[in-house]
């Protein structure tokens, strides 16, 4: 069982984890966190042109439009993606 943990920093706390399905290995970070109610910042739709939706992951900046959970996944049960403004 992989987990997606969703952690807010200005809240200093879990928000949210979200199990990970088969299904979802093929989308993207930021759909999985919209289809799933966490906010994400966005002005170019997942062009992967605005920037806005960067993300730090298991430590590491991310364009969350651009990278598939199957990817993120690939070397972790569990990825912490950590929300400066939740
Ligand atoms: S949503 Fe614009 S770069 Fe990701």
């Amino acid at each position: 069982m992989k987990d997606l943990i969703i952690y807010g920093r200005a809240s200093q706390k879990v928000i949210k984890t979200i199990p990970i399905n088969t299904d979802d290995l093929t989308t993207n970070l930021m759909e999985l966190l919209l289809d799933n109610g966490i906010p994400v910042a966005s002005s170019c739709n997942g062009e992967g042109v605005c920037l806005k939706c960067i993300l730090t992951a298991n430590g590491e900046k991310i364009l969350s439009c651009q990278i598939d959970i199957e990817d993120l996944f690939k070397e972790h049960d569990s990825v912490t993606v950590i929300f400066s403004y939740l």
